[in-house]
């Protein structure tokens, strides 16, 4: 083992020292040069020493006669060139002409030349014996020059000193190669191997140093932020490829063609989208507050197909034919409404008990106690096995694409996968999913998480809540999880856990023609409310439900009118509270509170002609809210917790003037996108106020900016895009199946 890494290692180890060596024989030239030139300077300090050394002999032998001065010059001379490294000297008079020499000075070196040789840089001489060193120095006595020395130094030196520090140099930058490559390689192998394992400990949930470290250990929390993070990035990368394009029914249909075969798709809901209801001798046709609705349907027109549903109208019954089925939407019949009938049981045990008793409080942190009752499990349990009935009575084919929407049916993906084991079920999760610990209230926690595991894909608002799901199996199931795929296998059924946030679909051309003029609006409203014209309004538009933060809502108006007193009789919240699931005790309690409430607050600040609150607790279809969407001045949302809440999304859909501000709460997931809103916590009260009373008197412009990007936000990111996501993913997951389908049969063959 370890040799083979050694081996490996040797590719990177031989060109890196190879490297150095050609690399310090390419400076060698210049390394020559360099000690040369220092050589020489050497040289020529040591010339001036000996001349130093010399000039009281020369000075007292130049004044004698000539044969006693060349006697005593000689035996000086001899004497210095002794030195192994001097090899000749002569004396230049001032004239220029040779005074006296040492034998070994070379003939034909005259003064001048040596003068000018010295100047030189490496002042070299090559002679017969080898390259010698000339240097001229001054002889100076009493402050006068009066000869000049010349001296020549034996190079030989140099070149053995060069030949040194070559071997040197070489023998230097082979062993650092050698030293930096190991190095090298061990830190790259360390850091390689340790990032990597690292990384992939990481996107498989596991700790950073997971050899040491438990896969629960400290590193768990940072380790799923980064997963997180690194989806949250895939997210945005995905959605930003697809940006440019425009999504809208077309292009919705034209991908059903192409990818999905044209198959027929179905969706089921507990909430039916068109509701017949006797009105006296007459049946009128309305359409639900449910979020679920608002989005899906548009939808359902844009592909057709059919949808199952509780038929909870009235006049139900009595406008469906003998398969119990009605063209919807009234008039242009775009698909088919197929309505299951509950009888009151049911409807108290699956509905009301389970599912709103239950689960919704379950899932939303609003401070009401989930209730789970055997009785109503077991009607929930009956009535999702007839949804699953209902499902294969309307399958035209053995894979239908199946849409299955929200909390009251999580046990239908399994039961529909045990009797069409081939269908592709896209199932979503309207409201949020809570932390492993909540869930695990439940006593059915286990049965629920294996229904929705029969799905294809399990779809949620936002990452937070895929992740939450995805823990929560992990703490109560026996389930492979991957979190690089973001998938779930349980039985050998993989499932796919996808963020889709949902929207509303964008308001055409024709349709905003249709919509009356701003200023209409505002009238309108002002006048049917005995208002005057400056009058500034806040709406608020929900389900009457606890989640909604209505009573934070009412809280905080009254904040502002103490707060902030000039608002008294010049501003008014007019409050929408669609009538909801009321048959509840905390349905009744909390709309009783909220009526008290209004009461309170409207005798405190009320006076004729003005009410600070106006509650209009009954059911409004979408013109008349679209109306009070257009006249306000600020849109209210503060859920204590909400899955998207499109309230908010239909409020800057309504707003073409590019006017309005919407306040939202950061505890609905449209807060994640929809950044230009004032983002407030609802749960505190002076926030509210203070954000009112800025919403209030927010310039135009300001409005302007914030309001064109919300729209730009929304009209891009509509609910076929949302819906085109979802479906393109089950394209895919088809196409891998069909695939592999294929080569199992090949590899049976
Ligand atoms: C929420 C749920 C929907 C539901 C809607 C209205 O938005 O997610 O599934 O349809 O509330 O509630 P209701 O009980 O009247 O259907």
């Amino acid at each position: 083992m370890i040799l083979n890494t050694l081996r490996l290692q040797f590719r990177f180890l031989l060109p890196l020292v190879l490297t150095l060596v050609a690399a310090a024989y390419l400076a060698l030239p210049l390394m020559d040069k360099l000690t040369l030139r220092w050589s020489s300077r050497d040289l020529s300090l040591r010339g001036e020493l000996v001349t130093r050394a010399l000039t009281e002999p020369i000075a007292e032998a130049l004044p004698e006669p000539m044969r006693q001065r060349t006697a005593r010059l000689q035996a000086l001379f001899n004497r210095a060139v002794q030195d192994e490294r001097l090899f000749a000297m002569a004396l230049c008079g001032s004239d220029d002409t040779i005074v006296h020499k040492s034998g070994t000075y070379p003939a034909d070196l005259g003064c001048a030349q040596a003068r000018s040789l010295s100047a030189q840089t490496l002042a070299q001489l090559s002679l017969a014996s080898g390259a010698v060193h000339v240097g001229m120095h001054p002889v100076v006595v009493d402050g006068e020059r009066v000869a000049n020395l010349v001296l020549l130094h034996d190079l030989s030196f140099v070149e053995r000193r060069s030949q040194d520090t070559q071997k040197y140099l070489i023998a230097f930058m082979a062993g650092l190669g050698l030293v930096i490559s190991v190095i090298t390689v061990v830190v790259a192998q360390l850091s390689w191997r340790g990032w990597v394992s690292g990384a992939r400990a990481l996107l498989r949930g596991e700790g950073l140093l997971s050899p040491l470290i438990s896969t629960r250990g400290e590193l768990a929390p940072l380790a799923a932020d980064f997963r997180e993070r690194l989806r949250d990035l895939e997210d945005s990368y995905r959605r930003s490829l697809d940006r440019d394009d425009h999504w809208g029914p077309e292009r919705l249909r034209a991908l059903l063609r192409s990818q999905l075969r044209g198959d027929e798709l179905m969706v089921v809901s507990n909430r039916e989208p068109y509701i017949h209801e006797q009105r006296g001798d007459g049946v009128v046709c309305k359409r639900p507050a449910s979020g679920l609705v608002t989005a899906v349907e548009p939808v359902m027109r844009a592909c057709s197909g059919t949808w199952i549903a509780h038929g909870g109208g009235s006049a139900d019954r009595s406008v469906v034919d003998a398969h119990d089925r009605v063209m919807v939407p009234p008039g242009s019949n775009d698909y088919t409404l197929r309505r299951l009938w509950l009888n009151a049981e049911e409807e108290q045990g699956y509905y009301s008990g389970f599912s709103n008793e239950g689960l919704w409080p379950l899932c939303h942190v609003a401070h009401v106690r989930p209730v789970f009752r055997e009785s109503d499990w077991v009607a929930y349990r009956a009535v999702n096995e007839r949804f699953a009935d209902a499902v294969v009575a309307e399958a035209r084919s053995a894979d239908p694409v199946v849409l299955v929407q929200d909390y009251h049916l999580a046990l239908l993906p399994a039961l529909i996968r045990q009797r069409l084991p081939r269908a592709t079920i896209l199932t979503f999760w309207h409201i949020p999913w809570p932390n492993p610990e909540s869930f695990g209230i439940c006593p059915w926690r286990e049965e629920l998480l294996q229904g929705l595991l029969g799905s294809t894909i399990v779809g949620f608002h936002t990452r937070y809540h895929c992740k939450n799901f995805m823990e929560t199996v992990d703490r109560h199931l026996e389930a492979r999880i991957e979190h690089e795929h973001s998938t779930i296998t349980v039985n050998k059924q993989t499932t796919l856990i996808e963020s889709y946030p949902i929207s509303i679909a964008w308001p055409d051309e024709q349709e905003r023609q249709r919509w009356p003029v701003i200023a209409h609006c505002r009238d309108a409203v002002r006048r049917r409310l005995g208002m005057s014209a400056g009058h500034k309004l806040a709406v608020g538009v929900d389900r009457f439900d606890y989640t909604k933060g209505i009573l934070e809502r009412l809280h905080a108006v009254e904040r502002l009118l103490e707060k902030y007193p000039q608002w008294v009789g010049q501003f008014s919240l007019i409050q929408v509270a669609a009538p909801s699931r009321s048959t509840l005790d905390e349905y009744q309690a909390f709309q009783q509170r909220i009526h008290q409430t209004t009461e309170r607050l409207n005798t405190r600040f009320g006076r004729p002609g003005y009410l600070p609150v106006h509650l209009l607790a009954e059911h409004h279809e979408f013109e008349a809210v679209n109306e009070l969407y257009r006249a306000s001045e600020i849109c209210l949302v503060t859920s204590l917790h909400d899955g998207m809440n499109l309230v908010c999304k239909e409020f800057v859909a309504a707003r073409d003037d590019e006017q309005g501000v919407l306040v939202l709460s950061r505890f609905a997931g449209a807060a994640a996108e929809l950044n230009e809103a004032l983002i407030i916590n609802p749960y505190h009260v002076e926030e509210g106020a203070d954000t009112l009373h800025r919403a209030l008197t927010m310039p135009e412009a300001e409005q302007r900016e914030r309001m064109g990007n919300l729209r730009t936000t929304v009209r891009d990111d509509n609910v076929y895009r949302w819906a085109g996501r979802m479906l393109t993913d089950a394209a895919r997951w088809r196409l891998r199946e069909r695939i592999e389908a294929r080569m199992q049969r090949h590899n049976g063959a």
